[in-house]
């Protein structure tokens, strides 16, 4: 486990966590790909684009391309949350980010996916506003954050005053198509006491440096070597404004 820690695995998460042991982390917080170029409406349009075609998603994510038959999506889905679950202490929990979409005039809701895992709570993530193209639509701002929980997981004392729905802007400055703000990860992060964190879709790796911030440990896989580089650059930076703070407060 050592050679783990701290680091960010380049390849597929599913195989990676396969190989880790029974309950050897505290806490998964992640957001996987959510399939958004298999598409119904006229956004992304089949991943041709449509009324999306300058949005950065409708290159998928670097090597990974966002689009399965939505079926084997859900069965791939279950699969990694099957791996997070097994990895996660009787102390733990698993913080899964999605999102919920209307395809073909049906509610996914992800329940497809997240059936007969142990759910404690939905958290709402009320993002910043964009651009809506679409008359016939209110512009959706919202994902939603499944808390499942193992028996004995508990918050840190105070951090249930947060509520359940939580207001941060995405972020802005990140190569990364679909990062999630520090600022959410921190908040989950620091309501609780686990010392290490995985994220199985580390992307551009914002769970890695709010564990970071929060003096506590992190692993990571990520399936494309340009979003691995862009994590360990990210990291490395922080690393150093953190090291220069400590000097210049000396
Ligand atoms: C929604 S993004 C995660 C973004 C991340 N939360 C951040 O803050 O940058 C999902 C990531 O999963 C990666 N990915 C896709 N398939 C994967 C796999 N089989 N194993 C590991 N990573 C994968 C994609 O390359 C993408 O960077």
């Amino acid at each position: 486990m050592d050679s783990y820690i701290n680091r960010i695995i380049l390849g597929d998460c599913l195989s990676g966590m396969q190989a880790l042991p029974d309950a050897c982390v505290d806490l998964v917080v992640t957001s996987p790909p959510y399939n958004l170029k298999n598409s119904t409406g006229n956004g992304m349009k089949d991943g041709r684009g449509g009324k999306w075609a300058n949005a950065a998603l409708v290159n998928g994510y670097a090597t990974y391309d966002d689009c399965m038959p939505y079926d084997e999506y859900v069965e791939w889905q279950r699969a990694c949350l099957t791996e997070m679950l097994r990895l996660t202490k009787p102390t733990g929990a698993v913080f899964y980010n999605h999102k919920w979409r209307v395809q073909a005039g049906l509610l996914q809701d992800r329940r497809e996916i997240i059936e007969g895992f142990p759910l404690r709570q939905i958290i709402i993530w009320k993002r910043a506003g964009g651009i809506n193209f679409n008359p016939g639509y209110f512009l959706p701002t919202f994902e939603v954050i499944y808390l499942f929980a193992k028996p004995d997981f508990k918050l840190v004392p105070k951090a249930n005053a947060h509520t359940d729905i939580w207001e941060f802007p995405q972020e802005m400055k990140n190569p990364h198509p679909a990062p999630f703000p520090v600022p959410l990860i921190h908040r989950i992060i620091s309501s609780t006491d686990a010392q290490l964190v995985l994220d199985p879709f580390m992307g551009s790796g914002t769970t890695a440096i709010a564990a970071l911030m929060n003096q506590r440990n992190y692993i990571g896989f990520e399936i494309s070597a340009t979003y691995v580089n862009v994590a360990n650059q990210r990291i490395a930076e922080f690393l150093a404004q953190q090291n220069q703070s400590l000097f210049s407060d000396q």
